[in-house]
C-alpha cells in the first residue's frame, strides 16, 4: 500500500470510529481492538503500543483530525483566534527594521538610521525574533501560566530569612555584605560597574574564590566565572596572584549567552559571575556586543535565568567617559543591584556602594585597599584619610580636621590653608567648592574681622577627598585662621558644623554618630554648634570633651588661647 493511500485509509476509518463513538461509547474506540490496523500501525506509532487509554491514544495518534470546523476536540465551541484586547491576531510573521548601531526600529527600510543616522545599518527582523530563540530554553521565555498569584504567607512560608542569602566570610567578605545589605540573595542580578582598571574583576574573582571555598553550609560550592574578557589562562593567572586554589571554582571564556548559561546550568553554579555585560550577546538580537539591543536583551535573559533557576548572576558593567554605565539606562531598572566601584588614580583606596538595591539600603559604603595580594579590607577607614604628617601638626599652622559622612560611613579628613601675606591676593582651592570657600573667607574677614584680604589663600583637602558637606565649613575656617595666626591646631581637636553668613555655626545631620567616631579615635576635643552641644551633652564619649560654639568668635577665642 502506498503512503498516500495509508493516510486516507487512517482519516476515513478514524473519523467515522469517532461518530460512532459519541454516538455510542460502547463501540470500541482504539485501534489495538482492529487487529488488521493495529499490525500496520503499530510500527509507526510506538505510543499506541504501551497505551490503555482510549481517550488518550486517539489524539495523539491522531492529531491531523480536526474534529469538526468551528468545535474543539470536544464539541465545544471553539475560541475565535482573538488576542487579548479583542483584534484579530495576525497568523504571518511582521519584519521591522533594526538598527544595528543604535537598535532603533522601523516600520520600513531607510538608508540612514531615523534615530543615530548611521548609513546602511538597518537590518531586517522578524517580530517574534526572540521568541524563535527561546524556543526549548524555559529561562529564556517564562510561561506567564505556569505562575499563579500566591498569598504572601505561603511565599514567606519555608523561607529562613535568616539563612536564606549566600553569606559571605571575614573582613572583605563583611564589606562586600555591608554594601549588598548581607549576603548574596539567590536569583538575583547584581551589576557592578566602575573605571576600566579600578578592580571590578578582582572584586568578582575574590567573591567568587569566597563562594567556591565554603559556601553557607562550610562545604564548597561551584561558581562559574565567565569572561567574555580575557582567556581562561589570564583569569587563572590572576587567581594565581591573588593565591585562589577553590577546586570547585570554574572558569569559562565565552560570550554567547546561550552557551554560557547552558553549560553553566549543568554544574549547578552556587553563582555565576558575567564579566563583562558589554561583551556578551544573544543570537537573533540586533546589533554587536556591547550595543544598546544587545546589552538591554543579555541582560534580560540573564535576569529571567537568574529568577528560574535561583542561581545568582554577578555581572560587570563597563562605565562610559562621564562616569555612568555603558548602556542603556534600561539596564539599570532591569536588575536588582548595582554598584558602583570608585577609587583615585593615584591611590589604593577603593570604595564600594550602592547605587540602586532591591534587597537593603543603598546608604552603605564599602572600603577596600588594592594591595599585592589583591582587595582587602581597610581595618579602620575613618582615619584612613588622615596624612601621617598630622602628628607633627602640634608645630604645623593651617591644618584642622573635619568629620564628614559618606552614606553611613564616617570619615575624619585633614583641611590644610595657607595665608601667604604680602602676594598677589591669589586664591586656590583643591578638594573644596570654590564658591563655597569664597563664602568662607569672607564671613572670616566681615564678622570676625581678620586682614585676609592682602592674603593669598591656598586651601587643600588631603588624599585627594572632596569635601561636598558644609559639616566641612567650621574645619576651612579653622584652618584658615591657624595659617593665618600661625597658631597650630593641637591634633586631638576635630571641628564639625556649618558656618552661616553672619558667622554663627549651624547643625548638621547624624552630629551624634560624628562625634562618636571622633572620639573613638582617641581624640580629646571636639568644637561643634552650640545649639549641638546640648543633645549631645546627655551622651557619654569616652572622655572627649564637647565644645559649643555660637559662632566663629568663640571658636577663635577657644582654639586659639
Ligand atoms: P582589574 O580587576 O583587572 O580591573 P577591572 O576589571 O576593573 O578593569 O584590576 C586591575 C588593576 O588592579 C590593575 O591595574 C592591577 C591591580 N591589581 C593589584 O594591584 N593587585 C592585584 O592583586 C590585582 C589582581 C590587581
Ligand atoms: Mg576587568
Amino acid at each position: 500500500m502506498q503512503v498516500s493511500d495509508m493516510r486516507a485509509l487512517r482519516l476515513i476509518f478514524y473519523t467515522k470510529t469517532q461518530r460512532l463513538h459519541r454516538l455510542n461509547p460502547s463501540i470500541p474506540n482504539s485501534l489495538s481492538s482492529f487487529p488488521q490496523f493495529s499490525r500496520h500501525f503499530l510500527h509507526s506509532t510506538p505510543s499506541l503500543h504501551h497505551s490503555n487509554s482510549t481517550a488518550e491514544t486517539a489524539p495523539r495518534a491522531w492529531s491531523i483530525y480536526d474534529p469538526a470546523p468551528g468545535t474543539d476536540g470536544n464539541g465545544n465551541a471553539k475560541k475565535p483566534n482573538l488576542d487579548i484586547v479583542g483584534n484579530k491576531k495576525k497568523g504571518k510573521a511582521r519584519f521591522s527594521w533594526v538598527c544595528a548601531d543604535c537598535g532603533h526600529s522601523d516600520g520600513q527600510w531607510w538608508g540612514t538610521c531615523r534615530q543615530c543616522n548611521a548609513v546602511g545599518t538597518l537590518k531586517r527582523f522578524s517580530e517574534g525574533g526572540s521568541a524563535e530563540v527561546s524556543e526549548g530554553k524555559t529561562w529564556l521565555s517564562p510561561k506567564a501560566g505556569e505562575s499563579q498569584p500566591m498569598r504572601l504567607t505561603d511565599v514567606n512560608r519555608g523561607i529562613n530569612q535568616l539563612n536564606w542569602r549566600i553569606p559571605l566570610y571575614g573582613p572583605f567578605g563583611n564589606e562586600v555584605s555591608r554594601v549588598l545589605g548581607g549576603g548574596i540573595v539567590p536569583g538575583s542580578l547584581v551589576l557592578v560597574g566602575g573605571d576600566p582598571g579600578v578592580g571590578k574583576s578582582t572584586l568578582l574573582l575574590q567573591i567568587a574564590a569566597m563562594i567556591a571555598e565554603r559556601n553557607d553550609l562550610g562545604q564548597p560550592a561551584p561558581v562559574v566565572y565567565v569572561s567574555g574578557e580575557e582567556s581562561v589562562e589570564q583569569i587563572g593567572n590572576r587567581a594565581d596572584r591573588l593565591s585562589i586554589g577553590a577546586d570547585e571554582l570554574f572558569l569559562y571564556s565565552n560570550t554567547e549567552i546561550e552557551d554560557i548559561l547552558g553549560k553553566s546550568q549543568p554544574l549547578s553554579p552556587r553563582v555565576i559571575i558575567v564579566d563583562s555585560i558589554q561583551t556578551v550577546y544573544l543570537e537573533g538580537v540586533a546589533g554587536s556586543a556591547g550595543g544598546p539591543a544587545q546589552v538591554k536583551e543579555c541582560t534580560s535573559a540573564l535576569l529571567r535565568f537568574a529568577k528560574k533557576t535561583n542561581i545568582p548572576i554577578l555581572l560587570i558593567g563597563h562605565v562610559t567617559k562621564s562616569g555612568d554605565l555603558a548602556g542603556p539606562h534600561v539596564l539599570e531598572h532591569i536588575v536588582d543591584v548595582v554598584l558602583y566601584m570608585e577609587g583615585e588614580k593615584y591611590s589604593s583606596y577603593r570604595l564600594l556602594r550602592s547605587l540602586k538595591n532591591r534587597f537593603g539600603s543603598t546608604d552603605e559604603l564599602g572600603v577596600f585597599e588594592m594591595s599585592q595580594s589583591g582587595l582587602q579590607a581597610v581595618s579602620n577607614p575613618s582615619e584612613m584619610f588622615l596624612s601621617d604628617q598630622y602628628s607633627d601638626s602640634e608645630y604645623l599652622a593651617g591644618l584642622a580636621v573635619a568629620v564628614i559622612m559618606d552614606g553611613s560611613r564616617t570619615f575624619l579628613i585633614e583641611v590644610q590653608a595657607l595665608c601667604a601675606s604680602g602676594s598677589t591676593a591669589a586664591r586656590q582651592v583643591n578638594g573644596i567648592q570654590a564658591s563655597r570657600a569664597d563664602m568662607i573667607i569672607s564671613v572670616l574677614m566681615k564678622q570676625t574681622g581678620l586682614k585676609l584680604q592682602e592674603n593669598a589663600i591656598f586651601l587643600n583637602v588631603v588624599s585627594g577627598v572632596k569635601l561636598s558637606e558644609t559639616a566641612g565649613d567650621l574645619a576651612v575656617a579653622a584652618a584658615i585662621c591657624s595659617s593665618f595666626l600661625e597658631f597650630p591646631i593641637p591634633n586631638n581637636i576635630a571641628f564639625i558644623g556649618e558656618v552661616g553668613l553672619g558667622g554663627e555655626l549651624r547643625m548638621v545631620p547624624r552630629m551624634e554618630k560624628r562625634v562618636n567616631t571622633v572620639a573613638k579615635l582617641g581624640y580629646k576635643m571636639c568644637i561643634v554648634p552650640k545649639s549641638a552641644e546640648k543633645s549631645l551633652g546627655s551622651h557619654g564619649f569616652e572622655g572627649m570633651e564637647i565644645i559649643g560654639c555660637r559662632n566663629l568668635k568663640e571658636v577663635i577665642n577657644t582654639v586659639f588661647r
